[in-house]
This record gives structure tokens, sequence and C-alpha cells, in this order.
């Protein structure tokens, strides 16, 4: 039964170019993806940061912390919910789980857009097929382009090198199942918006290579122009 034939979707009056002339800026999806490990969240952390700082209106949503509201695993919800919520609406990482976790957030981040804000979000994303349809989505209800794809390329053996929570290390102890890149696939973006070559740049030269690009794309408007000598 499809019952969202009942719903009927409303026009606002403040629009979203209103919001945006406002701003300076542009509203947009800058969607971060690569390996656990690979750096995204530090990237994204300082292009937030940097553009806040220079007036640009941003928001983050970043894979660990939207893991413990919106996206809250079985065992989280427990602690309120009865345990058939918790099974119906809690999310780990099995395929269709993550498949879950992208497609909320892409809706999140699709309202941000609209409200004229530059949406940064950082989650593995592994699966190509969630990305894009986060892609149609976003674009579907915005203009072509405002989905920004950023892959955070780093390989596997450099991230697990770092293994900043230990993860890969209980996967290959056999200790946790499903983890991606080890018996959990990756599949890297054919055609991003960017690349960064996260093996061989520091975070800070990532995140300014990053805010040049979304500059370049006119993204940042009227708030972030052109360097100009000594600026
Ligand atoms: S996604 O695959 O659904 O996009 P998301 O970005 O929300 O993942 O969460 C990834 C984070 O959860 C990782 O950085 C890591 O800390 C943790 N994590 C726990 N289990 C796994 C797993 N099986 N695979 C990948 N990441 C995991």
């Amino acid at each position: 039964m499809v019952e969202s034939t009942h719903v009927v979707w409303h026009q606002h009056s403040v629009t979203r170019d209103a919001r945006e002339k406002q701003h300076g800026h542009r509203g947009c999806v800058v969607w971060f993806t690569g390996l656990s490990g690979s750096g995204k969240s530090t990237v994204a952390n300082l292009v937030d940061h940097q553009l806040h700082q220079r007036g640009v209106n941003t928001f983050l949503l970043d894979g660990d912390n939207v893991r413990h509201g919106l996206n809250a695993s079985p065992e989280m919800l427990l602690a309120e919910h009865s345990e058939a919520f918790a099974r119906r609406f809690g999310l780990g990482f099995s395929p269709e789980d993550r498949e879950e976790n992208i497609r909320r957030i892409g809706c999140v981040a699709e309202l941000f857009a609209s409200a004229g804000l530059v949406t940064l979000t950082a989650f593995v994303s592994p699966y190509r097929r969630d990305r894009d349809a986060v892609r149609k989505l976003v674009e579907s209800r915005g203009r072509a382009g405002d989905f920004i794809e950023v892959f955070v390329d780093a390989p596997l053996e450099l991230c697990e090198q770092r293994d900043p929570k230990g993860l890969y290390k209980k996967a290959r102890a056999g200790e946790l199942k499903g983890m991606t890149g080890i018996d959990d696939p990756y599949e890297p973006p054919l055609n991003p918006s960017l690349r960064l070559d996260a093996a061989a740049n520091a975070a800070d030269v990532l995140a300014a290579e990053v805010i040049e690009h979304l500059r370049k794309l006119g993204v940042l408007g009227r708030v972030v122009g052109p360097k100009t000598p000594g600026s």
C-alpha cells in the first residue's frame, strides 16, 4: 500500500533563492566518501571551520555523530524503546542498514541544502548506488551540480596503519564482521567532482583544495571570492 498519495507537497513562501540571496552563496551538498580512517571527518571539519570563519553558512553531518541520534543502533534505541521498535528502526552495518543510513542522511542533507547551507557530509557511504541515489534526490529538488562528490582517496594499508578506533585490528582478528575494505566492499566514485590524495597530503592541504574547488564551482558566491594579492 502506498500511503504517501495522501501527503501533499507544500510550497513554502520563503524560497531557496531568497535564502541563498540573503546568504550570498549557494546551498549545496559536499559529500565526502572514503574508507574509515581515510581522513574524511578531519578534512570536512577543517573545511567547515574555515568556511564558517569566512562567513559562509555551513553545517557538517558526521558519521559517528549521526549514528548516535537519527541513525542510532538497535542497542542504543533499546534504552528507551521496545525491542520490536529497536529492531525495526535501529541501524547497524549490514548492506541494507547502510543503504537506509545513507538514504536518511541524504534526505537531511537535501533539506539543509534547501535551507541555503553549504552542507558537508562525512560518511563511508561505500556503495555507489546509494551515493547516486542521494545525488538524484539533491539535484532533482535543487539544481544539477548541487551534489559535489569528494573522494577521500587513501589506500587501505594506510587506513589500517592509522586505525584510530582499532576496528581494522578487530576485523582482521575476526571479532568484527562486515568491515568496509576488509570483508565488505568499498566502491570508489567513478567520476568524483574532486579526488583528494589523502596519502600524499596533510589534512589542511586537502581542506584548502576543497575550498578552492568550491570557489571555482561558484558555490561560495560573493562570500569567498577569488584570491587577490595580499588577501
Ligand atoms: S556507512 O557505511 O553507513 O556510510 P558510516 O559512515 O555511517 O558508515 O559509519 C562508519 C563508521 O562506523 C566508521 O568510521 C567506523 O568508525 C564505524 N564502523 C563500525 N563498524 C563498521 C563497519 N563494519 N564498517 C565500516 N565502519 C564501521
